[in-house]
């Protein structure tokens, strides 16, 4: 269950580590001898590395992009770094926002936690394992990629590796609140059901209360796994006494929730997403999704987005008029989920299920489910995440993936059904027009396309052949785009030239509108992005579908998208 840290006082670890590059994996077996003390520290022995010293890299980071010599480096990094314990806390934990690709967790020479996926919170109790002063702490970071990994072999995007979100000390009491879902319903009452997770002996009367409805109610436990008591309740309300979340007026609320030792807030919106025909709804009004896609890098940060990173995108996402965001191709900073809270962005969230997936391998299946897990279980109480993606670009031919998605699919209802559930597939084309065969588009709530038609060949008002079926699902075409360096100029039939690109996103964003069961898109993409699979003259390591560079220079198809959506 996730370690709720937002409401909590932490110690924070970030700053300077010492990392210790190890690409032929030399080093772990001499970490520690049978003494559990790490060798190095045995100034009789001949160590090849230092413990305390390393090349120093700060944390959140990206190895590859502060260490010169190491952009493409693919493979482990030792991270350490030495802590006291400031806190007075009965019980300690470590946390870490996401470290890609496998962490392996040392302390004092105590093998913790080995963690795999690389964009979703951990965290594990330290309390029997730390120290007063002088704790060393060692992360074995691998961002070698996996045939059984997700997500696998390819992508087309950047293989950061590194701790590249915070890492945070946090200190609760003997028995404390783990975890806090809000589930709201909104008809002439509005619901919020809350379900709290204690973790340890006696959680003893636990209440919940919504000061900005001056209303609260307890906590009644309905289940215990030992460790772990879940405790039930709700809070009612006329809906003319709350003032929904909704993107025209994104209001949130704070959920408190107290035991007899302890108490957590949880900042939410009331709020319901659904899907109605065609269309999906917020609140039972049906919203045009006029969206963006975006990868979560930043020049020279790699992952490692900095508040100011983050206020850029908003600045960006509000210029263009969107009110919607597709986080792709894996989770983001929960930074950005807490941001889209506050600016009435409705969120597309997903995992890396991408392209070739071992889908039948049970290993695979079950870090799936583990992923899914964390980014839910991170991210259920924002009002702005309104789908769960999970997968994207999966063969649909595979029967493998056809038989497993639909599993994955209930993991992430049995998680939260109060979200839509989508993935992005592919168009069929037929001799009737563009139609959806894929056998996966029937266990999901909205259908993503991703399309490029004008770019990877047709012409680019393609959409236009789409097959409207009025009774089926709402689609989202959750990629279009076209590639275009900065700067470069010419005729609009000339690829790669900013003309090009806008002439493209105008034929494309017309023929999107022309179809009736397309409620919007996300085109592909805010930003051009770092990849290995791009480096032909105008590309040379970047994707260039991008309305802005990578340094954020806008290109003539910002402002095309920008019409598009402000004065349609
Ligand atoms: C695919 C894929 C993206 C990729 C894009 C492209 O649809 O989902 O990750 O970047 O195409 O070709 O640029």
């Amino acid at each position: 269950m996730y370690l709720h840290t937002e409401s909590r006082e932490t110690t924070t670890l970030d700053g300077t580590w010492q990392a210790i590059p190890d690409p032929y994996r030399s080093f772990q077996d001499g970490w520690f001898d049978d003494r559990d003390v790490p060798l190095l520290e045995d100034p009789h022995e001949p160590a090849d590395y230092d413990v305390d010293d390393g090349f120093p890299v700060e944390v959140p980071g990206c190895v590859g992009e502060q260490l010169p010599g190491f952009e493409y480096y693919e493979g482990m990094v030792w991270h350490t770094r030495r802590f006291d314990r400031e806190d007075n806390g009965n019980r300690l934990f470590l946390r870490f926002g996401a470290v890609n690709y496998e962490a392996d967790v040392w302390l004092n020479g105590e093998h913790l936690l080995t963690h795999e996926g690389g964009y979703t919170p951990f965290s594990v109790e330290i309390t029997d394992a730390v120290s007063r002063e002088d704790n060393l702490l060692v992360v074995g970071v691998d961002n070698e990629r996996r045939e059984d990994g997700i997500p696998g072999m390819q992508t087309d995007w950047f293989n950061f590796g590194g701790i590249f979100r915070s890492v945070d000390l946090v200190a609760t009491p003997e028995t404390f609140v783990r975890n806090v879902k809000v589930e709201t319903s909104v008809d002439e009452t509005v619901t919020a059901s809350i379900t709290a997770w204690i973790d340890g002996p006696e959680p003893g009367d636990v209440h919940a209360a919504i000061p900005g409805l001056g209303a609260e109610a307890p906590l009644e436990p309905d289940d215990s796994d030992g460790a772990l008591t879940r405790l039930t309740g709700e809070i009612t309300a006329d809906r003319d006494d709350v003032e929904l979340w909704h993107p025209d007026g994104p209001r949130l609320y704070d959920v408190c929730v107290e035991s007899e030792s302890d108490a957590v807030e949880v900042r939410t919106g009331f709020r319901a997403v659904d899907v109605e025909g065609s269309d999906i709804l917020v609140n039972g009004e049906s919203i045009d999704v006029r969206g963006i896609s975006m990868h979560e890098e930043a020049a020279g940060r790699g992952r490692a987005l900095t508040p100011g990173d983050i206020d850029q995108r908003f600045e960006w996402v509000a210029e263009l008029g969107c009110n919607f965001v597709r986080l792709a191709h894996y989770p983001h900073t929960a930074a950005m989920a807490r941001r889209a809270d506050e600016e009435g962005i409705l969120l597309w969230e997903e995992v890396p299920a991408y392209w070739d997936i071992d889908f039948a391998d049970e290993g695979v299946q079950a870090l799936y489910r583990q992923q899914l897990r964390e980014l839910i279980q991170r991210d259920w109480n924002r009002p702005s995440v309104a789908l769960w993606s999970i997968a994207n670009e999966t063969d649909p031919e595979d029967e493998v993936r056809n038989r497993v998605l639909p599993e994955m699919v209930a993991h992430v209802r049995e998680l939260d059904d109060t979200r839509l559930v989508t993935a992005a597939c592919w168009f069929d084309e037929t001799d009737d027009g563009l139609v959806l065969l894929d056998p996966l588009v029937e266990h999901l709530d909205v259908v993503g396309i991703n399309e490029y038609y004008g770019w990877y060949g047709g012409e680019a008002d393609g959409v236009r052949s789409f097959v409207d079926d009025p009774t089926g699902p709402p689609v989202i075409v959750s990629e279009t785009g076209a590639g275009a360096k900065w700067g470069n100029h010419g005729d609009e039939d000339d690829r790669w030239t900013e003309e090009f690109q806008a002439a493209y996103y105008r034929e494309s964003l017309e023929a999107i509108e022309s179809v009736e069961q397309i409620v919007g898109t996300t085109p592909w993409i805010l930003f051009d992005f770092k990849s290995p699979r791009r480096m032909n003259p105008h590309q040379r390591g970047y994707n260039r579908k991008g309305l802005l560079d990578e340094h954020g220079r806008k290109k003539r198809a910002f402002s095309v998208l920008r019409d598009h959506y402000c004065d349609p």
